[in-house]
């Protein structure tokens, strides 16, 4: 089966609102501005109720409750604000099961915003390679939503087969998707946010986290691919999907990572954990 195929079939695609994409799409643009920001949201009042219910809990601890849209983007800047309600918006997506997975409840949800985290954490140690980071961010939470649209594809002859193979030839996930049903969660996430018509570059960064694009430059699927793999070594390997803790040499050399600074970065994703926990209790 393609990517596209599989897309077409499941009767169950992530729901997601027309903010949060018009939100993704503002990221495509040279500058976005508090307004920009402030417009899209005013569009959607579940998303402005929950974001500022979100800016007025304690980890933020304003001295003023804020009470509305205009001045919570003001008070916490628009890069903040843009992470919060993006991870609003996906949470509720994300926080199913997927049994094909061996994932439970709000696991694929906790590793999306644990590599979006570990994203935004490498953008801002400076590698060698100019990414904004809420676009860094965006694609960490959204790099394997094609896993919950895939593992409704997957029956159990399905799994048995992808983990035997796994098992047996060194394969990691993805290959052995990719051998077993001709596609695997990279291609159909990406095919998904393709018919969300998301900016091509973060199309791009999801369908090849697991195989980064280097030439002729290295690309946003590269910060996505050690992103997933820090977040992997610090402990967030949902299911048993542990395979992927290996960060491509290659990779790694191209942007200016070696094995000290990739260890302080998973040392400091340890220490933003409690970001993840408070974004998650927004959901
Ligand atoms: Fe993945
Ligand atoms: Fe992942």
């Amino acid at each position: 089966m393609t990517a596209t195929e599989i897309v077409a079939k499941v009767k169950n695609l992530p729901p997601v609102s027309h903010a949060a994409l018009r939100l993704v799409n503002l990221l495509d643009q040279p500058a976005v501005s508090n307004d920009d920001v402030v417009q899209v949201l005013k569009c959607d009042n579940v998303l402005t109720a929950k974001l500022l219910r979100a800016c007025n809990s304690p980890y933020f601890g304003l001295e003023e409750p804020v009470a509305s849209v205009d001045q919570a983007v003001l008070i916490l800047g628009h890069q903040q604000i843009l992470h919060i309600v993006l991870s609003l918006a996906f949470g509720g997506a994300m926080a199913v099961p997927l049994p094909a997975y061996a994932v439970e409840a709000n696991e694929i949800w906790r590793h999306s915003l644990t590599t979006a985290t570990a994203a935004e954490i490498i953008v801002k140690d400076g590698i060698d390679m100019e990414v904004e980071v809420p676009v860094a961010f965006t694609i960490g939470l959204l790099h394997d939503i094609g896993k919950l649209v895939l593992s409704q594809a997957l029956t159990p002859e399905y799994q048995t087969d992808i983990r035997t193979r796994i098992a047996q030839g060194q394969l990691s996930r993805a290959e052995a998707e990719k051998e077993v049903i001709g596609t695997d969660h990279c291609e159909v996430g990406a095919c998904l946010l393709q018919s969300w018509r998301l900016p091509e570059e973060i199309v791009e960064a999801v369908a090849h986290h697991h195989q980064p694009l280097l030439k002729p430059r290295p690309r946003l699927s590269a910060v996505t691919h050690v992103a997933n793999c820090v977040a992997h070594l610090a402990g967030s390997a949902p299911g048993w999907d542990a395979y992927a803790v290996r960060v491509d040499n290659q990779v790694a050399e191209v942007l200016g990572i070696n094995a000290d600074r990739l260890e302080g970065m998973v040392v400091h994703l340890r220490e933003s954990f409690d970001q993840v926990d408070q974004f998650m209790s927004m959901a």
